[in-house]
């Protein structure tokens, strides 16, 4: 992995400081006896100030990205070779998205400020594509305007795909302005770096929950967007900055609302690890192989007095490897200066029961499973019409059995018992 010093990679600094550095120390040497006992002094003095100045520099540049090899790639444009800013790249959907991007042949550069994502997520990926300019991680906050505009200012961006946020519902409807902050303040300072950087592609993660709970299904990209949630209604708002921010510049933009994703790369190189911390707000199959592996007694299904089938929420499962080739599709077919949404879901909808049994059958562990009052905030029944992006992007769904995507996610769960400081043969 390369990455970009940022101020003044070392390479540039230390010539200056040797054509500098001959004129004191020749006056000293040749000059008038009057300074004889004053110029080692100061040559000293300089030297110790340049070596600081120096270590300084360094330490700047590897505060603010994991290496320094082959940095001019990221700073400079390439014939051919697309560069694409992800940013929480370290998370779950980011660094598989990242996995494809790289394995067709893109220059990426991570930006993340790693609260939920993860390092060792990186590191493989940094494992699987060392060759220079392919991928570097730069840490980084969005809520930190300058930082960010430091990282558009240094590298040679083409496209962003804007992954970072925190997205759990529960935790949301509990810490509102944390939400608004993380989703709608960082879309803001992506979209004025872009502005000001001539950064003209965006792919932006949207979500099924600025639909809230409509009443007819399935969902299409006109159905009114009511989110009920503050995670929703955030999104919903970054949307709108988005569209309006499109009126009135070159931007070409597309909106992917995604529905749950689950899964994890069926070659097993990459998976889904959310930090301990959060287990409380956790996606159901997170909880389903934390169940099966005995870290909780078992599953908490919420409400199963809603209007369904079963009694169960329905949704719309899509698996992250379909999810992610929904993105560099959409990216390769962006239309200039135009704003394009898409629903991205099987556009099939599976009950929490027909879930959970799929999950027993994928871990192979009858895990116990509780039944308790409805959850604030959530819906009973979601799916999409995914017809859209069949039509104008030529995609669909391909793993679209349950079993099988469940299947594939549990498999790294098992190895990373742990996450990925885990790794069991
Ligand atoms: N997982 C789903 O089912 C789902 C569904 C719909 C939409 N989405 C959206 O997809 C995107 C990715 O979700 P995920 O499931 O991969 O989540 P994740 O938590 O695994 O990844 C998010 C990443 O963003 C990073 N991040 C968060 N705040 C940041 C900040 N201020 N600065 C820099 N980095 C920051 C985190 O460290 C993490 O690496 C989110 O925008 C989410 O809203 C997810």
């Amino acid at each position: 992995m390369g990455s970009l010093g940022p101020a003044l990679p070392p390479g540039t600094a230390s010539p200056s400081f040797r054509r500098r550095s001959p004129r004191p120390y020749r006056t000293y040497a040749f000059g008038g006896i009057d300074c004889s006992s004053m110029q080692p002094r100061l040559v000293l003095i300089a030297k110790v100030l340049l070596v600081g100045l120096l270590t300084g520099l360094c330490m700047s540049a590897l505060r603010q990205s994991t290496s320094f090899a082959g940095s001019s790639k990221f700073a400079t444009r390439e014939r051919g070779v697309t560069h694409v800013l992800v940013t929480g790249g370290a998370g779950f959907i980011g660094s598989h998205a990242v996995l494809r991007l790289l394995e067709d042949g893109y220059r990426v550069t991570i930006v993340d400020n790693l609260s939920r994502g993860n390092m060792g997520a990186v590191e493989q990926l940094q494992a699987l594509f060392p060759e220079p300019g392919r991928l570097q991680f730069l840490f980084g906050d969005l809520g930190d305007s300058k930082r960010v505009t430091e990282i558009f200012a240094q590298n040679a961006i083409d496209a962003v795909m804007h992954f970072a946020a925190i997205a759990y519902v529960s935790e949301s409807m509990a810490d509102p302005l944390r939400y608004y902050h993380n989703i709608t303040f960082n879309t803001l300072t992506v979209l004025e770096a872009m502005r000001a950087y001539g950064v003209t592609k965006l792919i932006y993660s949207s979500t099924c929950a600025t639909y809230g709970e409509p009443e007819t299904m399935p969902i299409t990209e006109t159905t009114p967007q009511i989110p009920i949630n503050p995670y929703g209604k955030a999104k919903k708002m970054s949307e709108d900055l988005i569209k309006d921010f499109a009126k009135t510049a070159d931007f070409s933009v597309t909106i992917l609302r995604y529905f749950n994703v689950i899964g994890s790369d069926p070659k097993g190189r990459l998976g889904e690890a959310p930090r301990p911390e959060l287990r409380k707000h956790a996606r159901i199959s997170g909880a389903c192989f934390d169940a099966a592996m005995g870290i909780i007694p078992g599953i908490q299904v919420r409400g199963y007095d809603y209007k369904t089938s079963d009694g169960t929420c329905i949704r719309d499962y899509i698996h992250v490897t379909d999810l992610v080739d929904a993105h560099v599709k959409a990216l390769e077919k962006i239309e200039k200066g135009k704003v394009s949404i898409y629903n991205v879901g099987t556009g099939k909808g599976s009950s929490v029961k027909e879930f959970v049994e799929a999950c027993k059958f994928a871990t192979g562990v009858n895990v116990t499973v509780t039944m308790l009052d409805r959850r604030p905030g959530d819906y009973a029944e979601v799916y999409s019409d995914p017809s859209k992006i069949k039509r104008e992007l030529s995609w669909t769904a391909q793993h679209i059995d349950l079993k099988a995507s469940l299947s594939d996610a549990w498999r790294w769960r098992k190895r990373h018992p742990d996450g990925f400081s885990s790794a069991m043969i």
